[in-house]
């Protein structure tokens, strides 16, 4: 290991292309970041701005036709150089994410506890049912949902979105990963939910120690919960750094734009007020962000 590769996760210069009928498309064009064991890192940017690809390049699960070019360190192994049985380890083992649609990944037919546990077993070969049913209703408690022993062997559609989601976490808690990847998942749920799935989420983080790739396209969230930050327009890196400084003076229009949008909440607002970021006149005044307006 040489002494560069203290990080958890080291992409260098990742791109992505689509082979399609009027030439190769470039999604993710040179793409570099790193996270460091237990650290945490928001890549925001609107739809379409190359997220999603960013992640399942990482996971090596692009989809069909789509290709990826750099390179992806993780734990100080090139994940695009690895052979897919040697991916299928890491992923979900090592590398759990969660996606926007708990619905749609999880199995229907399945009760949750089966998944949950067959999610350990996956990666606990030698650990027997009763255990991984232990191991299930266990991360059913560390999420929250209360009467786990119960619920554990119901069906998805017994649960609402946000429990769901929370089952996804349990899911991806129950194989001990050192790097969870998390794709908007927030999105699909009610906005009062929302709060409280992130903030499970984040204590999930500094509980297990997992590093946490967090993306999303509500900054007040990335504010509040990642050290660091990676803005993306139409493929590209448009800035990145400590969320703190790049909130704080924000040295592109593009990003100006970004933190424009964030929803007024007070919460939101109480949060970049405690960053700095909302104070500062200057260059976010003149770019007219209105986030830091005071309410009564
Ligand atoms: N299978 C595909 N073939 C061609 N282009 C795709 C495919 N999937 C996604 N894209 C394009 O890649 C770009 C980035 O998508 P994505 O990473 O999903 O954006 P984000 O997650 O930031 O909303 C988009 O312009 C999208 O249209
Ligand atoms: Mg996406």
């Amino acid at each position: 290991m040489s002494g560069a590769s203290e990080a958890l996760l080291k992409v260098e210069d990742l791109s992505v292309e689509f082979r399609t009928g009027r030439g190769p498309l470039r999604v993710v064009e040179s793409t570099s970041f790193e996270l460091a064991p237990g650290g945490t890192l928001g890549i925001v940017g609107e739809s379409g701005s190359g997220k999603s690809m960013t992640s399942l390049a990482i996971m090596g699960l692009l989809p069909k036709g789509g290709r990826a070019e750099g390179s992806i360190r993780f734990g100080g192994v090139d994940l695009l150089s690895l052979r897919e049985s040697r991916m299928r380890a890491v992923r979900g083992g090592r590398i759990a994410m969660i996606f926007q649609d708990p619905l749609s990944s999880l199995n229907p037919y399945y009760t949750v506890g089966t998944q949950i546990a067959e999610a350990y077993l996956a990666h606990h070969p030698t650990a027997g049912r009763r255990e991984a049913r232990k191991v299930a209703i266990e991360a059913m408690e560390r999420v929250r949902i209360r009467d786990a022993a119960a619920r554990v062997d119901q069906y998805p559609h017994q649960f609402s979105g946000g429990m769901r989601q929370r089952i996804m976490i349990a899911m991806a808690l129950s194989m001990q990963p050192e790097l969870i990847i998390a794709d908007e998942p927030t999105t699909a749920l009610d906005v009062t939910v929302q709060a409280q799935i992130l903030s499970l989420l984040d204590e999930i983080r500094r509980e297990s120690g997992a590093g946490l790739i967090l993306i999303t396209h509500d900054l007040a969230v990335v504010a509040e919960v990642a050290e660091e930050v990676l803005v993306m327009r139409q493929g590209r890196t448009v800035e990145q750094g400590a969320t703190r400084e790049v909130f704080r003076s924000p040295s592109h229009e593009y990003t100006f734009r970004l933190l424009d949008a964030v929803p007024r909440i007070d919460d939101e607002v109480g949060e970049l007020k405690r960053i700095g970021f909302a104070e500062r006149p200057g260059p976010l005044a003149n770019a007219g962000v209105g986030i830091g307006e005071e309410r009564a």
